[in-house]
C-alpha cells in the first residue's frame, strides 16, 4: 500500500492508494524539481526530490507556490523560452505529460482503477447532465481483439486495462421516460455536449493517472472500427465511442512532444491568425531539428509519395487532405443520432 499526496491540487491530504509499484510512487515528487527528460526513450524511473515532497496551496497557508525550473520546462515543451513565465510547482507535471505506448507486466488494481475513475467522473458535464459512460475492458483477449482490428498498433494488447470513453444521449433519453416526458434534444448540440463530457472526463483520468505514475494513450482508431467494436462491448442506441484509452505501468517514458507556440493558440482579445505562415515555418523547423517525421509516420504516402525532410506541418497537411472516417455521421444515425 502506498500514501500518494495529493499531486493535482498540492493540498495537504493524502491520498492511500494501493498496488502503485514503489519504484512510480516516488513520481509524485517530480514536480518539486522538474528536470527535463533527457534520456529519449530510456526506462521509467522515479526522480529525486531536491527539495522536500511537499508544497502547500499557497491561498491556504499564506506560501507561495514553489517555482520549477520554468523555462527548462517550458524549453522542452515548446522549444523555445517563454520569458517571464513562470510555471507553479502544482501544474508542471501536466506541462511534462506525454503519452504511453509500452506497458509492463504489472496490473493495475481494481480499487485504483476505481479512484482514478472517480476523478474521471469529477471532470464538470455541461448542465450537469453527466452524458457519457465508459466500458472497463480487463479481459486480455478482448483487448487483443481491438489492437489486432487496428493492426498497427500491437503495443494496445500490452495494457492490462482499456477503456472505451462513450458520449451517451441514452441515459437522458430513459430519464426523460422514466419522468413520462419526452427527450427533445436528439440534435448536433447533445452530440457535441456528449463528446465534450466524456472528453473532459477522460482527459480528467488522464491527468490523474499521471499523478500516481501510470501511463495512458487516447485511441481513436476504434473508431475505425467502430462497426466490430460497438458490438463487441453491447454499445446500445444513443451510446457511440469517442476514444479507447490505453492504461499500464510504462515501460519508458516517452520525449515530450512539442507543441504549437502559445501564438499560434492563444489569442487575446480576438482572433489573429495573419503570422501564422511564419510561425509555422519556425516550428517546423525546431521540430525537423529535435524530432524529425519519422518515415513510418508519413501520412498518406500512397497519395504523395514519400520524400525527405517533411515537416509537421506538412504531415498534418497529407493527413487532413484525405477524408478519414468519413461513414461516422451514417453511423451515429444509425444509433439514433438525429444531428440536426
Ligand atoms: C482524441 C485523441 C485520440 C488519439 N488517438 C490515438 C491513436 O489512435 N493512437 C495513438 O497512438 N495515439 C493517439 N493519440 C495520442 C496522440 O497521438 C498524442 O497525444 C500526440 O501525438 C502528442 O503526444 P503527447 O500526448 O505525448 O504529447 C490520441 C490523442 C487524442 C487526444
Amino acid at each position: 500500500m502506498a500514501v500518494s499526496s495529493c499531486r493535482i491540487g498540492r493540498c495537504g491530504r493524502s491520498l492511500r492508494v494501493g498496488g502503485i509499484p514503489a519504484r512510480v510512487a516516488g513520481w509524485r515528487r517530480r514536480i518539486v524539481s522538474f528536470r527535463p527528460c533527457r534520456k529519449e526513450n530510456g526506462p521509467a524511473s522515479p526522480r529525486p526530490d531536491a527539495h522536500g515532497a511537499h508544497a502547500g496551496h499557497g491561498q491556504d497557508t499564506g506560501r507561495k507556490h514553489r517555482m520549477t525550473d520554468s523555462q527548462a520546462l517550458l524549453q522542452a515543451r515548446f522549444g523555445i523560452g517563454l520569458p517571464g513565465v513562470e510555471v507553479p510547482d502544482a501544474i508542471s507535471a501536466l506541462i511534462d505529460r506525454r503519452v504511453t505506448r509500452r506497458y509492463t507486466d504489472q496490473d493495475v488494481p481494481d480499487p485504483l482503477l476505481d479512484a482514478l475513475l472517480a476523478a474521471a467522473q469529477s471532470a464538470p458535464a455541461k448542465s450537469d447532465l453527466q452524458q457519457y459512460s465508459v466500458i472497463v475492458l480487463r479481459d486480455r483477449a478482448r483487448i487483443k481483439r481491438i489492437a489486432d482490428w487496428i493492426g498497427t498498433m500491437d503495443w494496445i494488447a500490452t495494457a492490462p486495462v482499456f477503456l472505451v470513453w462513450c458520449g451517451d444521449m441514452r441515459r437522458g433519453q430513459r430519464l426523460c421516460a422514466l419522468h413520462d416526458m419526452p427527450h427533445a434534444n436528439n440534435n448536433l448540440d447533445t452530440f457535441l455536449n456528449t463528446a465534450v463530457d466524456c472528453t473532459l472526463a477522460m482527459g480528467q483520468f488522464m491527468a490523474a493517472a499521471d499523478a500516481i505514475g501510470l501511463g495512458t494513450c487516447p485511441i481513436s482508431y476504434v473508431r475505425s472500427h467502430i462497426e466490430r467494436v460497438s458490438p463487441l462491448l453491447g454499445l446500445p442506441d444513443g451510446v457511440y465511442p469517442v476514444a479507447g484509452l490505453t492504461v499500464g505501468w510504462p515501460v519508458f517514458r516517452r520525449p515530450v512532444s512539442m507543441r504549437l507556440p502559445p501564438r499560434v493558440v492563444v489569442h487575446r482579445e480576438h482572433y489573429d491568425d495573419s503570422a501564422l505562415a511564419d510561425a509555422i515555418t519556425d516550428y517546423d523547423e525546431r521540430r525537423r531539428a529535435r524530432e524529425p517525421v519519422a518515415p513510418g509516420s508519413l501520412k498518406n504516402t500512397d497519395v504523395y509519395p514519400p520524400r525527405e525532410g517533411v515537416g509537421w506541418s506538412e504531415n498534418v497537411a497529407r493527413q487532413l487532405s484525405v477524408p478519414e472516417r468519413f461513414g461516422f455521421a451514417a453511423y451515429l444515425k444509425t444509433k439514433g443520432f438525429d444531428l440536426a
